[in-house]
């Protein structure tokens, strides 16, 4: 048996075959010893990270052609090969995404909707077409429903002041899941401290899912809008997003997805979730940053006030009043991210080019093979192990401090993200404040989880 990309051996040695009777990837036998004293392997693995997904195929996944696109995972960190492993922070960017920003900057630069000359209708075009993509990719043929905005922090900003401040009044409340970004629960914050409403927790259970239970009993009147995740950033939970928007439609309420970690790791069906706001940031889907998207059903959008005010979100102005743009440019005031959707355009085409179906089992099964080959390092501590998470893996080690181990863990050429991963209230759940998080993305590979793995085996002191 092989590993998700094909690697039969690493430096912390795999076996060149292995009967596993699970079907479970092979576990480095040196590792298996040091944990159990015979082989280890955890119980088969629960359902894949989409319900829906079909069954992988990894071995039609060819992720050494993919690498092949992306320079940066070819070149050394501190004398070592990179080992991209900060994925939930940033994606890399292929070679097509750098040359359509570089393209457009020297060849290209103009700016959109304006002008009457050729470069300005090419802009055009582009960036109309950036936002096709965009539709094309959450699964909207409607493009007044795409709205770009800086990055998922931005679009729930938006919402926010735009949407809560005219719909939330004194004693309504917003539920936020306690797995969420600082980025989908600050923003409810302010507009709910302004306008005297509350915002609620919906607790997590110990590996990390989303409380159902007390979901349910928190849902009731006064319950304006629901804020989730559709994959945390910090324990790589995927919540039942359809069931739970389906649940606070039936109170009357909103639902804002925050897909600013699902879009690069499986497919998604704004329809099909039947969300009211879902969010992204370009960054990290390959894209560059300073782009993202909000999406929003056009009914809901409509009856948002502007939030902000400029050039391009007008139809008439003066001084006696003002009328507005139709959607989306009304929520786009000023000169976009030009350059930004180009590289987002580009980007959005790659990954539809990527066979999803092949990639997203290539990661669930990477994402298993890596949570296995942890385990076994002593005094590990995994935080978040729900069923169908994605390559999220966030973790301490016995006696080694998160900032520290990261830069002993850097020093390898292994990049990886430590401290509190703008989710305070996630880890806080978990009694600790700071972790070390490996987060995975399709180009990386088993023997990359190898290296990671040997250098935690060598902190360990095993
Ligand atoms: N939101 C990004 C992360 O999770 C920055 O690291």
């Amino acid at each position: 048996m092989t590993t998700p990309d094909g690697h039969r051996g690493g430096p912390v040695g795999f076996p060149a075959a292995d009967p596993f009777p699970t079907g479970a990837f092979p576990i480095p036998s040196a590792l298996s010893h040091a944990v159990t004293g015979a082989r280890y392997w955890l119980p088969p693995q629960p359902a894949p990270a989409v319900a829906t997904a079909p069954a992988p195929h990894p071995a039609a996944f060819d992720v050494e052609a993919v690498r092949r696109d992306f320079p940066q995972l070819h070149r050394e960190v501190n004398g070592h090969p990179l080992v991209w492993l900060d994925n939930g922070a940033t994606t890399l960017k292929p070679r097509q995404v750098t040359e359509a920003v570089g393209e457009h900057y020297a060849r290209e630069t103009s700016n959109v909707h304006r002008g009457a000359h050729t470069l300005a209708k090419q802009a055009t075009e582009v960036y109309e077409e950036g936002r096709e993509e965009a539709a094309k990719l959450l699964g909207t043929r409607d493009t007044g429903e795409v709205v770009f905005v800086r990055g998922a922090t931005e679009a729930v900003n938006l919402v926010a002041q735009s949407w809560g401040r005219a719909n939330l009044g004194v004693g309504d409340e917003i539920l936020v899941s306690v797995a969420e970004h600082h980025s989908n629960l600050v923003p409810w914050q302010l507009i709910a401290g302004e306008r005297r409403a509350r915002v609620v927790p919906i607790p997590l259970l110990p590996d990390g899912q989303l409380d159902q239970d007390a979901y349910r009993d928190l849902l009731t009147n006064r319950t304006k809008l629901v804020a989730l995740t559709h994959a945390s950033n910090t324990l790589g939970t995927v919540p039942p997003v359809a069931e739970m928007t389906a649940l606070a439609h039936r109170w009357g309420a909103r639902v804002l997805v925050d897909g600013a970690q699902a879009v690069c790791h499986f497919p998604v069906d704004v329809t099909e979730l039947d969300a009211d706001f879902y969010a992204f940031s370009g960054h990290k889907v390959f894209a560059p940053t300073g782009i993202g998207v909000l999406f929003g059903k056009r009914e809901v959008l409509e009856a948002m006030p502007p939030w902000q005010g400029g050039g391009n979100m007008i139809d008439t102005v003066g001084f006696g009043g003002t009328s507005y743009a139709p959607l989306p440019h009304r929520l786009e005031a000023g000169t976009g991210h030009i350059a930004g959707v180009a590289g987002l355009r580009a980007a959005l085409r790659y990954l539809a080019g990527l066979d999803r179906e092949a990639a997203t089992g290539y990661e669930e099964q990477l994402t298993a093979y890596a949570t296995r080959a942890l385990s076994t390092v002593p005094g590990i501590r995994l935080l978040g192990t729900a069923p169908g998470k994605i390559g999220v893996l966030t973790f301490l080690l016995a006696g080694a401090d998160p900032v520290d181990l990261a830069g002993r863990l850097d020093r390898q050429g292994v990049a990886v993200r430590a401290g509190h991963h703008c989710a305070q209230p996630a880890l806080a759940a978990y009694g600790v404040t700071s972790a070390v998080r490996a987060s995975l993305a399709v180009y990386n590979t088993a023997r990359e989880v190898d290296v990671l793995v040997g250098a935690l085996q060598e902190a360990a002191g095993a």
